[in-house]
């Protein structure tokens, strides 16, 4: 076979998403039905201690384990039904939201799990806004049907008017909370009824291909009956058919009702996924876009994960393969450092399973160990250098100073610098002060920071808070304004790990102020100035 069909065959089989919530909605639950199916992991029959479930699979992380928060995220490759599935976790929480929206640039279609007691919450929307932006294609799961929660006309209708996409119902809950029967569904023209921490037996799955046949009363009893065939008429004249083309064009989210704790509804949504979600697509860098199946290799690093082994100390880059075929020991070019590099031990995931592997192909996320080459957004070649678009680091929301002693130091510098590098925080150093400050996007990072300064690098240091509000990059064509802003700002003026010039606003109003005042200045939300992503913060 040449190169060229083996590249069409492996990309046709490859599936890559991420499954994104906000916390608590049942996203670990459904990842690990999810890997139960798949037969990735064995944990006789459903997994009910929130211990087991947070300890098997997706905790990378000390910390992690510590907090019950799922810090990073992590990546878990399993073959359902012929494809190749790589599943991209992230973090719920909001102050990890830019962890999130990196590794969204890493996929190519999402499953959002939305709680049917709480709704559509804060997370849920700005994480759909990102998918909106980039036009990712999303399947939403409804869960906790088991729960009662608001009636399925109305979260439909939350859906649609909070996300801002229409949303078109694959199955219908047949009541909810203690008096949930099941689900029926559109399609297949078929009952699942619901055994609570039973999953659903092939024996629970009837066939009604008629809604108007005595079999669905005898099923789950008259009024539930009647009740179900109210609401299929009225949905059929709302919905219609469900239009593929549209989901795949990020404009309509199919949903499924159901429930990830009692393995209810699982396996539809992941059947459903394998057959609609889109495999592998073309990327666009700075120069032109690239196919997947072009026989020269590319791809970027989206995530970097340090010391997963305090001993040795070594660093994994989390890399997406986006054309061609990656192998084992071949020389790559890095192209921001114009270096040629091979890897020797590749790897493949499973939660902390790592499997060497000989070649990866388009849509694959391999691990690749690392001493330090790499930064968030590095490209590997075959020896174009292509830069991919979209891997922003964002303007910070929280701001410290960063304050230490003497000693130690220079393991803080390393520390710190590495940080960095994996994207968990920005440090800047004031022009004037020469104060270092580290930025965020959230709280919780100091904490991660304090921690893990502490225990992988023995270091102490303290964070003295800043009244920022926010920290943009500057640049101007007009050198005249931009020495102005440099002088005039002086205390208000620093430099990222690249050096460029970043703007200090201590409120919205100054940073308007400021806009205003020097129109040839431009002032950047993203470090990616070429890239058309808005800010984070503008993320509504
Ligand atoms: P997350 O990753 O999105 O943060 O959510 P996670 O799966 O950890 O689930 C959050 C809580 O919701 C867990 O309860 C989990 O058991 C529960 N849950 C998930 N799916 C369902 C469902 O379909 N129905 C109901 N009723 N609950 C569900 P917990 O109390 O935090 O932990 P545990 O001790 O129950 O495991």
């Amino acid at each position: 076979m040449s190169l060229q069909e083996t590249l069409k065959e492996e990309i046709a089989k490859r599936r890559t998403f991420a499954i994104i919530s906000h916390p608590d909605a049942g996203k670990t639950t459904l990842t690990e039905k999810f890997l139960l199916f798949a037969g990735a992991i064995q944990i006789a029959g459903a997994v009910k201690s929130r211990k087991i479930t947070k300890t098997t699979v997706s905790d990378f992380m000390e910390i992690e384990r510590q907090r019950g928060i799922s810090v990073a995220s992590a990546v878990m490759s399993f073959i359902y039904r012929g494809f190749n599935i790589n599943l991209l976790d992230t973090p719920g929480h909001k102050d990890f939201a830019e962890d999130t929206y990196r590794t969204l640039t890493a996929v190519d279609s999402v499953i959002l799990v939305v709680d049917s007691v709480k709704g559509v919450e804060e997370q849920t929307e700005k994480l759909m806004n990102v998918c909106r932006m980039r036009k990712t294609p999303v399947i939403i799961f409804i869960n906790k049907l088991d729960r009662e929660g608001t009636s399925p006309f109305d979260l439909v209708d939350e859906l649609e008017k909070k996300l801002n996409i229409h949303v078109h119902p694959m199955s219908w809950p047949i009541s909810r909370g203690s008096s949930f029967k099941g689900v029926y569904s559109f399609h297949e023209k078929n009952l699942h009824l619901f055994r609570p921490n039973q999953g659903v037996s092939d024996d629970d799955i009837v066939a009604i291909p008629d809604i108007a046949s005595d079999e669905l009363d005898a099923r789950v009893g008259n009024e539930y009956a009647r009740q179900l065939r109210d609401d299929v008429d009225l949905l059929s004249g709302v919905y219609g058919t469900f239009d593929k083309d549209k989901y795949l064009a990020g404009d309509l989210a199919p949903a499924f009702f159901g429930s990830a704790l009692n393995n209810f509804g699982v396996r539809e949504t992941l059947d459903a996924f394998v057959e609609i979600a889109p495999p592998p697509g073309a990327r666009m860098t700075e120069t032109r876009m690239v196919a997947p199946d072009e026989e020269k290799f590319s791809g970027f690093v989206f995530k970097i994960h340090a010391n997963l082994d305090l001993r040795h100390r070594d660093r994994i880059a989390f890399f997406r393969v986006c054309s061609g075929r990656f192998e084992r020991n071949q020389f790559y070019k890095h192209v921001r450092l114009d270096t040629q590099l091979r890897f020797a031990n590749p790897a493949s995931f499973l939660g902390q399973q790592k499997d060497v592997i000989d070649e990866a192909f388009p849509g694959d996320v391999i691990g690749l160990f690392d001493k330090g080459n790499f930064k968030i957004g590095d490209t590997l070649t075959d020896g174009e250098n292509l830069s991919f678009k979209g891997i922003p680091s964002f303007s910070p929301e929280v701001f410290m100073e960063l304050v230490h002693g003497a000693e130690k130091a220079k393991q803080l510098e390393k520390g710190i610098k590495q940080l960095t590098d994996e994207g968990v925080a920005q440090l800047f150093l004031m022009a004037h002060s020469r104060r270092k400050v580290v930025g965020t996007v959230g709280m919780l990072q100091f904490e991660v920071i304090k921690y893990r300064l502490e225990h992988e690098y023995g270091a102490q240091c303290r964070f003295d808070p800043l009244k920022f509000y926010k920290a943009c990059w500057i640049t101007s064509t007009n050198e005249a304004q931009f020495q102005d802003i440099c002088r005039f700002r002086s205390g208000y003026i620093g430099t990222d790990k690249d050096d460029n010039t970043v703007f200090f606003a201590e409120s919205e109003w100054m940073l308007n102020y400021y806009r205003e005042r020097y129109p040839d200045i431009v002032f950047h939300f993203t470090s990616d100035f070429k890239s058309d992503l808005p800010a984070l913060s503008s993320i509504k």
